[in-house]
């Protein structure tokens, strides 16, 4: 009897480990569940919709197009977290990010199932597609690249690997982003507002990696140029797209991108100046952390004196 109760209290520590809203720990996490919920929307708005009736005459490519949108938005997401533990001197936050990584992985499974269904699973003809067309050729290298990042992302397989191999393979990531922001450009057919402001994000994540692998911090001026550098490739970006696809001049694109009061004529902000907001905003952090820190160390050293001067 006592064997078998040490048994079912073993297994529920165990069950408790893997549960997605508790921490390695087996403790229930509020920041863990609250991430898990806000990363299922997508995916239920996505059957919701379907079982509704709400989506076009063709809802399987509906759902391929949402399921890598939504993929690419968690790369970025996942990518954001290590810069914003640095930057906010949050370690907690680390704690959700290979839940993002796994959420990523997830959509792009469900990406390219609908691709497979899309194509009524005639295996041979989807393996041909992939090999004939450059775009898919690339998302397929992008899909194997992301699966085998998410087969390693347990404790388990960075022991296995060792942390310098292990850091080395998930450095690929941004390799594998990049293929990820091609394949969008590919097939987006004139749309290239989110691939141009996902590509300026990506460009100011991966410049936050390089500057504190070069300076070991995320001082405030370098992020405030990192910001206008990504605000400033994303507009280069949309305006390259426009004049390569559509021969539009693309000095006036660019202005046209870089024109805040183009807002007058079109209310859509260009995505170069959500990249510089999202730069701005982040530059922030370390200055807003560093005076929230004086604040702290003043308020206990004042109550610290008032202490002394009671006890005297
Ligand atoms: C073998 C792998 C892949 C296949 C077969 C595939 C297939 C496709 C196809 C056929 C489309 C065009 C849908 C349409 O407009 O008709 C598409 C779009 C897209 N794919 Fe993939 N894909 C693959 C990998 C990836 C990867 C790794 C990502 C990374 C996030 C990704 C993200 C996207 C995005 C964001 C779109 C644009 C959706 C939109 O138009 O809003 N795909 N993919």
């Amino acid at each position: 009897m006592r064997a078998l109760t040490y048994v079912a209290r073993m297994s529920n520590a165990k069950i408790a480990n893997y549960l997605p809203w508790n921490d390695r720990n087996g403790r229930f996490s509020v920041l863990r569940l609250s991430v898990f919920a806000l990363a299922l929307m997508p995916a239920v708005w996505m059957a919701l919709k379907w079982n509704a009736g709400w989506l076009s005459p063709k809802p399987f490519t509906d759902i391929l197009r949402e399921s890598g949108d939504w993929a690419m938005r968690f790369i970025v997401l996942v990518l954001a977290i290590t810069p914003l533990r640095n930057a906010a001197r949050w370690n907690r936050v680390i704690a959700v990010r290979r839940m993002i990584g796994l959420f990523a992985a997830f959509y792009l499974l469900v990406h390219f199932s609908f691709y497979f269904i899309d194509q009524n699973f005639v295996l041979w003809r989807i393996a041909m597609e992939i090999i004939r067309r450059l775009y898919l050729t690339i998302g397929f290298v992008a899909l194997i690249l992301f699966f085998a990042l998410a087969a390693t992302s347990s404790d388990a397989m960075v022991k296995r690997l060792g942390s310098g191999r292990w850091n080395t393979l998930h450095g690929l990531i941004y390799f594998a982003a990049f293929l990820s922001i091609l394949h969008y450009f590919m097939q987006v057919r004139l749309k290239a507002y989110e691939p141009s402001l996902i590509a300026g994000l990506l460009i100011m994540l991966a410049g936050y990696r390089l500057l504190r692998k070069k300076t070991g911090g995320l001082a405030f001026m370098p992020l405030v140029f990192i910001a206008v550098f990504g605000a400033m490739a994303a507009a280069l970006i949309e305006a390259g797209y426009y004049t390569y696809s559509m021969n539009a001049p693309f000095k006036v694109v660019l202005e046209s991108n870089l024109d805040f009061s183009a807002l007058e004529y079109s209310w859509e902000i260009r995505p170069a100046w959500y990249v510089l907001a999202a730069g701005l905003a982040f530059a922030l952090i370390p200055v807003l952390k560093m005076v929230s820190d004086k604040l702290i160390s003043l308020r206990s050293f004042s109550q610290m004196k008032t202490e002394t001067a009671r006890h005297r």
